[in-house]
């Protein structure tokens, strides 16, 4: 297959990643390398030159990243290492070997004090260690390779890893009762649907450097969001909202973090799909694999 047919996907193993492998099958003009984090550690400069000399990709999608948002307030030399520095590594070799570099980032490079949604210009004001080191990780990504394109999204779930859906499932199954925090807000992401935009994005010809932001539409608290999962599963758990007070974490969450996505589906041609539709989707498909 010609160069230009070439996809490097790196955290391969991650719920982005396992969803991109997913979508990439109505794909064939591309041709795919999975690379999880055994076969590619994103840290390591000799094994990523060592990987693009030898699948010479058109494009890399960073899928690999520090995720454990608590724990990285006391492991933030990991965190930077992952989430920063080895995002600049892989916009360097993007840049050397003429591939275009998608990377990936968050909604908690926001402080959460706005009362409409983000714009991607909006000011940044990352309150914890991931937000910080994400935020690096763009800041990098374009420094190192203006080229590239960021892609901002927020509440990622998926039938793969571990997430805020597949929690709920399990706890509404086994409790009476749960307390879900009622007063953060913002939109979440089936991450089918954002696998589905990054290839469209490649595919679409058009490319266009710089940060997008993408999520499915509406704005939610996760209260609101576990009703909606109690409901779709037909569960009797009774839901409790409670304040953010209430459910102590080392790491600040920003109490509002929908943001406009408006560029990138403008500019794409993306549409975006809504919240809870999509919900029932994943839900679906977890129940048919159970
Ligand atoms: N999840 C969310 O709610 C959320 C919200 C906003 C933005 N995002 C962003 O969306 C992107 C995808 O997130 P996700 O939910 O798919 O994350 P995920 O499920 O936690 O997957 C991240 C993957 O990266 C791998 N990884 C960690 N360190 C690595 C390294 N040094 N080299 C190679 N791979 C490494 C992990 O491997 P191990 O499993 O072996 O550690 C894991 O497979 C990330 O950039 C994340 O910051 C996520």
């Amino acid at each position: 297959m010609s160069k230009d047919k070439r996809i490097l996907v790196t955290g391969a193993n991650g719920q982005l990643g396992q969803e991109i492998q997913r979508v990439s099958v109505a794909y064939p003009k591309y041709e795919f390398e999975f690379l999880t984090r055994e076969m590619l550690s994103i840290d390591n400069d000799a094994q990523i030159r060592d990987k693009f000399k030898k699948f010479q990709p058109a494009f890399c999608i960073n899928c690999a990243a520090y995720t454990a948002v608590d724990k990285a307030e006391t492991d933030k030399d990991a965190a930077h290492n992952i989430n920063a520095n080895a995002v600049s590594l892989l916009a360097i070799a993007c840049k050397q070997h003429g591939a275009r570099f998608i990377h990936v980032s968050t909604d908690y490079v926001f402080d959460g004090n706005a009362t409409q949604p983000y714009k991607v210009n909006a000011q940044v004001n990352p309150q914890g260690v991931y937000g910080v080191t994400k935020l690096e990780g763009e800041k990098l990504a374009l420094s190192s390779n203006p080229e590239s394109i960021i892609i901002r999204t927020s509440w990622v779930y998926s039938e793969f890893g571990k997430n805020f859906v597949k929690t709920m499932m399990r706890l509404m199954k086994e409790k009476e009762s749960l307390n879900v925090v009622n007063d953060q807000s913002g939109s979440p992401t089936y991450a089918f649907d954002l696998a589905e935009a990054i290839l469209e994005i490649i595919s679409s010809g058009k490319w266009k450097a710089g940060i997008y932001q993408y999520s499915n539409t509406g704005i939610i608290t996760w209260y609101e969001f576990a009703v909606a999962i109690r409901e779709l599963i037909n569960a009797n758990c009774t839901l409790n909202p409670i304040p953010t007070s209430g459910y102590p974490t080392p790491a600040r969450r920003p109490a509002y973090s929908a943001m406009d996505t408006s560029l990138i589906s403008g500019t794409y041609d993306i549409k975006l799909k809504p919240w809870k539709e999509r919900l029932s989707a994943c839900i679906d498909r977890i129940n048919a694999t159970a």
